[in-house]
């Protein structure tokens, strides 16, 4: 995981070819799989995969990602239930499935944004949402002047730097780059987020991280659900990869610390 984590990049301009069917299967094999886990406040998602069946202009106006997206193959998104929390839990899972597609070098972007939910307004049962959907496909290689726009307006190859992100005992105290834990919060620094704004703040207590969330003010309003919450569910599948590759013993847990100031508490990690 820790080597796609490394390697993933948002890919909006694919090869023009469907994908193989062995690809075909093994995609729909991790999202059954990521059907059957449960995020780390417990909610489970379903997720959905089709194929556009080489009509990719149509297909990609019939879902709102015409212009943003190019030559898509194929198409997958999930469902979960529109509580905070809910969407926190379909952030960590549907990062692990992009995580996973990356391993099998397959080009993947988060769509929180730029698709019409609309179209998909049929899969959705009450009182749930799709948070988010992803093209997958071969990438190509060489971007297209569209996708270079995209990338140079959001900053997409930027972090902020870890002392802006990280912190020991309090937030007055930035992390120092030989902390023992930089090694885990880096591949936190490294995931995608809602139009780069790097929402996740952690602070290290001893033996306790805790993540926060650092809302930017009067983002994504007219969604109807809180998009930066899926940052955070990618934070904590993140961060959970290190540990895991460190065979690192860890329980995930809500201590239910305190918010502070604009930074609101959402969930601990406690190492042995
Ligand atoms: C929750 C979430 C929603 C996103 N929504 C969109 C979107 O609607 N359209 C888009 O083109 N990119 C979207 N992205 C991709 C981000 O812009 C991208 O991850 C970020 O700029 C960093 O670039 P990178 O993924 O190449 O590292 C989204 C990413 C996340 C995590």
């Amino acid at each position: 995981m820790i080597e796609s984590i490394k390697l993933r990049k948002s890919v909006r301009t694919y090869l023009k070819k469907p994908l193989s069917k062995a690809l075909e299967d093994t995609v729909k094999k991790i999202l059954i799989e990521a059907e059957n886990k449960k995020g780390p406040f417990g909610n489970q998602a379903r997720f959905f995969y089709y194929s556009t069946n080489k009509e990719f202009d149509d297909e990609a106006k019939k879902i709102g990602t015409y212009g943003f997206v190019k030559n898509a193959p194929s198409f997958f998104g999930g469902v979960i239930k529109n509580t905070f929390s809910g969407i926190i839990d379909f952030g960590y899972l549907f990062e692990h499935i992009i995580l996973e597609l990356t391993k099998h070098e397959l080009g993947t972007v988060w769509l929180g944004g730029t698709f019409s939910r609309a179209a998909f307004a049929h899969k959705v049962n009450e009182n749930e949402v799709i948070p988010a959907i992803s093209p997958v496909g071969y990438p190509l290689e060489k971007l297209s002047l569209m996708e270079k726009a995209i990338r140079m307006t959001i900053k997409a190859d930027r972090r902020k730097p870890i002392e802006e992100l990280f912190f020991v005992n309090d937030f007055n105290h930035p992390i120092d780059e030989n902390h023992p834990y930089i090694k885990y919060l880096e591949l936190v620094q490294l995931g995608p987020s809602a139009s780069n704004k790097q929402p996740w703040r952690m602070v290290v207590e001893d033996k306790k991280i805790h993540l926060y969330l650092q809302r930017t003010p009067k983002y994504a309003e007219s969604i109807p659900f809180v998009m930066q919450a899926l940052d955070m569910g990618i934070a904590i599948c993140h961060f959970e990869a290190g540990l895991i590759e460190n065979h690192m013993k860890y329980m995930v847990t809500n201590l239910f610390m305190s918010n502070i100031d604009d930074k609101e508490y959402i969930i601990s990690f406690i190492l042995e």
